[in-house]
């Protein structure tokens, strides 16, 4: 199994197919996407080259990730891919939602296992504002798809905005009443392009986390490495509600994820560094060695936190950059 310096397990690996989007959140792609120098993405083979050295080093969930990671073409054979390496044990995907009324069935066939939606406002206005689509309908229908696709787990995001974060809890609250759904409040971080926005828009978890205690809802009782959501539960409700507050004491002591680029690099990190590339071992199986070996060998400077308390964006400059 890989670990750090800091004793952290590696078996969750984030793999970006694109960093281009459809949407225009805007906290992340406010005026859209545009691609400054031509780049193409990581191709099936070396897809398929990842899944297998990571699964040999011990990863056990792929989770696909963007930009959007439907918008590739071929997205259903790299599913296979994945699902069908050995040791792969869950495949996700995190999606904005867009095409998942006309293709959860396919995904699901294809081995996708856990799918998480962003929606960032039941309010279709609100969510038009944020996303600059008229999609919430789309996007909603999508979600009833998953669930009758019988998904291992179906979960939601949202960000937390402050001038709309305490009646857009209250919505999901009364949402996720009857579903089986975990809604995952996502504390708005700071990203290279944007410090203005984060400073007009940031709000804490932790008056939220507050107001669930006080309201009945239990915290989940979780491992170690779990990864960075806090998780509630209420006997009267059928979902779950999810905190993940990066600005909180020792964050990223439950860290098990590494990312890995549409252009290749590894990143240790959401924040704080280039990346280490990888693509040039990615050309032939007989590479697998040299592979495992670097991937092994950057582990060892990944750093102990993300250091976002003091400011520090590092090198990213939103999350479609790295898959979030
Ligand atoms: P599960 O596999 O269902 O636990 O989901 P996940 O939280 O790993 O994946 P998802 O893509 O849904 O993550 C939601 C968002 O949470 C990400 O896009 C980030 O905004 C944030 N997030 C996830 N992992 C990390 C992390 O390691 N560090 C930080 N700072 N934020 C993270
Ligand atoms: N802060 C917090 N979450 C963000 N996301 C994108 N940018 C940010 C940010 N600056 C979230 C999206 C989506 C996930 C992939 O990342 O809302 O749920
Ligand atoms: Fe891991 Fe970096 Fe996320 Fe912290 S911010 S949990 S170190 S990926």
């Amino acid at each position: 199994m890989l670990s750090d310096s800091f004793s952290r397990k590696f078996f969750y690996l984030r793999l970006s197919l694109t960093d281009e989007c459809n949407f225009k959140c805007n906290y992340c792609l406010p005026d859209g996407y545009h691609c400054e120098t031509p780049h193409s993405n990581l191709n099936l083979s070396e897809i398929a080259q990842i899944a297998q050295c990571f699964a040999k080093l011990g990863t056990n969930k792929i989770r696909l990730t963007g930009g959007e990671p439907s918008l590739r073409k071929d997205l259903v054979d790299i599913m296979e891919v994945c699902a069908n390496t050995p040791g792969i044990k869950q495949l996700a995907m995190t999606t904005n939602g867009f095409k998942l009324a006309n293709h959860a069935k396919r995904w699901k066939d294809a081995g996708l296992s856990h799918i998480n939606v962003s929606v960032d406002s039941l309010d279709p206005r609100q969510f038009e504002l944020i996303t600059g689509t008229k999609t919430f309908t789309k996007v909603m229908a999508g979600i009833d798809a998953a669930l009758e696709q019988d998904f291992a787990a179906v979960k939601l995001n949202a960000v937390l905005i402050k001038q709309m974060a305490q009646q857009n809890f209250r919505k999901y609250l009364e949402w996720i009443k009857d579903r089986p759904v975990e809604v995952r409040f996502i504390e708005l971080m700071q990203m290279g392009d944007q410090p203005d926005y984060f400073h007009k828009h940031h709000i804490a978890g932790s008056g939220f986390k507050q107001l669930l205690l006080n309201e009945g809802w239990e915290q989940q009782i979780r491992a170690h490495n779990a990864g960075p959501a806090q998780v509630f539960q209420h006997p009267d409700y059928a979902g779950k509600i999810g905190l993940i507050m990066p600005y909180s004491k020792d964050f990223c002591a439950t860290c098990n994820r590494l990312r890995i680029s549409s252009q290749g690099k590894l990143h240790l990190c959401l924040f704080g560094e280039e990346g280490v590339e990888l693509r040039d071992l990615l050309q032939d199986p007989s590479q697998l060695a040299p592979l495992s070996q670097r991937i092994e060998d950057a582990l060892q400077i990944k750093k102990v936190s993300h250091f976002l308390h003091d400011g520090n964006t590092g090198a990213t400059p939103h999350l479609a950059s790295i898959g979030g």
